[in-house]
């Protein structure tokens, strides 16, 4: 077998947390590749709300089992708190979940480190969850880091200490708070969480899964547009949120890759700085705010909102390899009279259908076609083939302008608020 990818293919916040669970009756493995507590996956069933920030969202299924990868950065206390949180709702998270042992382990010195380096920045600032992310992979690249798999060495205490000790220095240069002793405790206590979880090689594991004919999927955290390497840099995050990094983030080779499924919002949202082409910052974005709840899972920061981006979708759609679309939150555009869709930009003044390099310094002004909205509320449709005809252009639109088709389309935020339009997913 091959392993499958569901991914965002915008800035995060697509609703993957929702399709990964309406999916995982599918699949025999739901496996994290990358990102850590910055996410925030929502998922909703039987009246009942629930954001995940690092266990994988098919935890709530008892037929599947749920694989933290090595691409992962954890925090125990975080980490403790959610299972914790799923143990009350009856979940048998020990049964259902494993974690790498090579996945890196983020220390309360990495979340202070993360808070004096936004502080540093000023209006600069990449506007982080602040959860300590970027400092535990540069601590992972810089060869520094401590991995799950270190928590059964005796010295265990002695490494944590010499990293601490590091951190304590480039705190010191910050002039920031030094001392982390306040959040030991509850670390120490994650850390007694995670020893008694299976911890194992996740990369034999896979690949011996699918070698045996198992089914499994990749779940990505944030978006390809804040992926490290082709995101909108420096205002991304610090890990590849592309398909690339579920090979890396699982140690499943590129040819055992198999859909790829690309999961975008019917517009564009934001939280956090940077670039944003299509913004809206009226009342259209208000309203799309408000509709759509956009406010932020992890830290409750309003999202900023706007018009969908055909340029910037296309671009994800290319580094990723998506093989089918999953259009979430077409609910939200009901009653808009006219929806636009940005086509192409003009940078510095010159037309392009292609992501910009400098997307961060050059003028962008984006191309827009308009296309007729619908009334309707989709919010009861249970069939794809009784979406208004509004919508059903607006879908055609998008699928000839990325040459992919759109397979699901979701529209609320519950399970079975989901419209499956292929019949591979019926
Ligand atoms: P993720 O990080 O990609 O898993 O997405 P988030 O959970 O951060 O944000 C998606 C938000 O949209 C959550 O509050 C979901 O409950 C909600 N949501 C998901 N799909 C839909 C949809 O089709 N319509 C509406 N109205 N809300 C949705
Ligand atoms: P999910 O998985 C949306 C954004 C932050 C900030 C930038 C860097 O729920 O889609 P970091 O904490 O990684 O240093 O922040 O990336 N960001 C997200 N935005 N959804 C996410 O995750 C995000 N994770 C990080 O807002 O702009
Ligand atoms: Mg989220």
């Amino acid at each position: 077998m091959k392993a499958d990818v569901l991914l965002g293919l915008q800035w995060g916040d697509e609703g993957k947390g929702k399709i990964v669970d309406v999916l995982t009756p599918k699949y025999d493995y739901i496996a994290r590749f990358q990102g850590g507590p910055n996410a925030g996956h929502t998922l909703e069933f039987n009246g009942i709300k629930h954001v995940l920030h690092t266990i994988p969202s098919g935890i709530f299924h008892d037929t599947t089992t749920n694989i933290i990868g090595n691409g992962v950065v954890i925090d125990p206390v975080i980490l403790k708190r959610e299972i914790d949180a799923l143990v009350k709702m009856g979940v048998d998270v020990k049964k259902r979940l494993l974690i790498s042992r090579r996945a890196h382990l983020i220390l309360p010195t990495h979340s202070l480190l993360d808070k004096a380096s936004e502080a540093a920045k000023g209006k600069e600032k990449i506007g982080s969850t602040l959860k300590g992310i970027g400092p535990t992979y540069m601590d992972k690249t810089g060869r520094n880091g401590l991995r799950v798999g270190d928590i059964e060495s005796p010295d265990f205490k002695e490494k944590y200490n010499k990293l601490v000790a590091k951190h304590r220095e480039l705190l010191r240069f910050h002039d920031a708070d030094t001392d982390p002793s306040a959040l030991e405790g509850a670390w120490f206590e994650g850390i007694e969480t995670i020893k008694s979880l299976t911890r194992i090689d996740t990369e034999h594991f896979v690949n011996e899964a699918l070698s045996s004919g198992k089914s499994v999927l990749a779940e990505g955290a944030q978006g390809s547009l804040l992926d490290i390497d082709f995101g909108t840099y420096p205002f991304v995050t610090s890990s590849n949120t592309m398909t690339a990094g579920a090979c890396t983030g699982l140690g499943v080779a590129p040819r055992h890759i198999g859909n790829v499924l690309g999961i975008f919002k019917a517009y564009c949202t934001r939280v956090g700085s940077g670039p944003f082409p299509t913004e809206l910052e009226d009342e259209t974005g208000q309203r799309l705010r408000d509709v759509g709840r956009e406010y932020g899972s992890t830290t409750g920061r309003p999202r900023r909102c706007g018009w969908l981006d055909i340029p910037a979708l296309n671009y994800a759609i290319m580094i990723n390899g998506v093989t089918e679309l999953i259009m979430m939150k077409a609910d939200v555009l009901s009653g808009l009279d006219t929806i636009r869709v940005c086509t192409a930009y003009k940078v510095n003044g010159v037309e392009t259908k292609n992501f910009p390099y400098d997307i961060c310094t050059a003028e962008i002004e984006p191309v827009y076609t308009d296309l007729p909205g619908w009334t309707e509320d989709l919010t009861g449709v249970t069939h794809a083939e009784d979406m208004p005809g509004a919508l059903m252009e607006y879908i055609s639109f998008i699928e000839k302008a990325t040459g992919v088709p759109v397979s699901v389309v979701s529209v609320g935020p519950d399970r079975t608020q989901t419209l499956l339009r292929s019949a591979a997913w019926a």
